[in-house]
């Protein structure tokens, strides 16, 4: 939505801003600090029109003369439920109104909002630059001649924030909102560019960016490690599969093993495109699946985070599941039989279950090889998730309560929401085959969300504390709202961030 976004603590010579924004709680009128400025009474008498509702996000324009072409006077709900989540809403109102009324600059400050409530004031200001930063995201790259110059004509948008905690807030989320924007790119970028060297060609440039060690196993690499899951949903195209392990070491390559820990794990579902394979998808339900790569972008985007922003005194190992879920005589097929590293035999019933089956070659390398702390695996797993939660919570598989707890804090301060789905034994009896080990999908159409699950936890290790994040349902938005535009959310970049920064 804009060229660029700055932020500084006072308007530089040639940004002087058009526009000041401050806020009001709902059935208040100014604060003390806006009323004692509202000589002319002009800010007040705004505030009794009936569009002034209080909801937050709403804006109510006035124009008091002196110092600032217009006031917006921003709505941030009832004062009990103000928080500095809140934040997020309130600057992306300010920065869909800024580009309604052709303005570049704004002031903003809503001090007296957060000492009311005796909030964070960096936590806030990671919100609003968080709403900020994701609001501005750009990418018309697949744009040609075919549309308008002028549309793509944007201004630079420059904000001035009111005090230092605050400030340093707001720049904490502008960049965790660069990483997130990146994820969303990724997701947007379409499956004949985003193909699995793709893939792996922006993971090495985020590795290079962000001195992150990288290695890849494709070809005969991934035989040699018995990688079945990808070897065999990948097989059918001619976009080859890979298995991509970044790691952020803070202790230094050569560390003595003793010093570096034990790394949090993330794993992402990288499938470049979902056709189904040979259970093809029907009546429409491929279109969109350029997007079953978003678990994996949103691991590249948190490792991004964390080399750029987060810089966490831990290990973190991130894994990219990479495939094309494609057709062709080469294609795997239902009723073929897979062993995986670990010795677990599964009976493909369906081959459009392609995700678990690659998350499972992952997760049996990091619970052989990595000594995990935890994992924590994000995928767009199931159409059953979306039937359950819709778009507004992630379906959460963690029997740990340890690491759940850790989960939900960051979910709450990332305001992306998670909702635990149960697991049971009976879930898991649920996946037997009657040839192999266990099937890839049970026929009987149940608890798909669940069954995914289920077939993953064969491949943890009982004792690794694991969480597996369905994001099918909120991986995009449908609608121009909020902080977000129509397309990729970017969904986990934000919340993994949280997570590692506090683990
Ligand atoms: N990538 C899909 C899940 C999906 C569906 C994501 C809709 C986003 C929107 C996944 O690979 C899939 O096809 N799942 C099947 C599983 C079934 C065959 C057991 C599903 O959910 O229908
Ligand atoms: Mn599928
Ligand atoms: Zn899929």
């Amino acid at each position: 939505m804009f060229q660029s976004i700055t932020v500084a603590s006072a308007p530089s010579a040639k940004t002087k801003p058009q526009v000041l924004a401050i806020g009001y709680f709902k059935g208040e009128g100014l604060d003390a600090k806006a009323a004692k400025k509202d000589a002319g009474g002009t800010l007040a008498a705004a505030l009794k029109r009936s569009e002034a509702t209080g909801d937050v996000g709403s804006i109510v324009e006035a124009f008091p003369g002196g110092e600032y072409e217009r006031v917006f006077l921003v709505g941030l709900g009832d004062k009990a439920k103000f928080e500095a989540a809140s934040f997020r809403s309130v600057a992306a109102a300010i920065g869909r109104k800024m580009v309604a009324v052709k303005a570049t600059a704004f002031h903003a400050d809503f001090a007296s909002a957060i000492a009311a409530n005796k909030l964070n004031g960096k936590a806030c200001g990671q919100a609003f630059g968080e709403g900020l930063g994701l609001l501005g995201w750009v990418c018309d790259q697949f744009k040609g001649t075919g549309s308008k110059a002028e549309d793509r004509d944007r201004k630079p948008l420059s904000a001035t924030v009111e005090g230092a905690t605050f400030l340093a807030g707001v720049e904490h989320g502008l960049a965790i909102a660069v990483s997130t924007n990146l994820c969303r790119t990724l997701s947007q970028t379409p499956p004949n560019v985003a193909t699995t060297g793709f893939i792996a060609e922006q993971a090495k440039k985020v590795a290079k960016d962000g001195g992150l060690a990288i290695k890849i196993w494709e070809g005969d690499a991934l035989e040699k490690e018995r990688f079945t899951g990808l070897i065999n949903v990948g097989k059918a195209s001619e976009n080859k599969p890979c298995l991509i392990r970044l790691e952020y070491n803070p202790f230094g390559k050569n560390a003595p093993a003793g010093k570096k820990g034990q790394p949090v794990v993330l794993v992402g579902k990288t499938m470049t495109y979902d056709t189904g394979g040979l259970s093809l998808k029907i009546n429409n339900g491929m279109v969109g699946m350029k997007r079953d790569k978003d678990g994996g972008c949103a691991v590249l985007g948190a490792m991004h985070a964390i080399a750029t922003v987060i810089k966490p005194k831990r290990r973190v190992v991130a894994f990219l599941a990479v495939a094309e879920n494609s057709i062709s005589d080469e294609a795997y097929r239902p009723d073929d039989v897979i062993t995986y590293r670990n010795g677990v035999t599964v009976e493909v019933t369906n081959t459009d279950a392609e995700g678990r089956l690659v998350l499972a070659d992952a997760l049996c390398w990091a619970c052989e090889k990595e000594d995990p702390a935890c994992i924590v695996d994000l995928a767009t797993l199931t159409g059953g998730v979306v039937v359950a939660l819709g778009s507004t919570y992630c379906g959460m598989f963690c029997e740990d309560d340890g690491l759940r707890g850790k989960i939900e804090a960051a979910s709450t301060a990332s305001g992306e929401r998670v909702w635990r789905l149960p697991m049971h034994s009976e879930y898991r009896d649920m996946m037997k085959s009657p040839i192999a080990d266990i099937l890839n999908s049970n026929p009987n159409r149940k608890a798909h969300p669940i069954q995914g699950a289920a077939f993953l936890s064969y491949f943890v290790k009982d004792e690794i504390p694991w969480c597996h994040l369905d994001i099918a349902g909120v991986h995009v938005a449908e609608s121009n709202k909020g902080m977000f535009v129509e397309g990729p959310t970017g969904w986990g970049v934000r919340l993994l961030a949280e997570f590692v920064d506090s683990f």
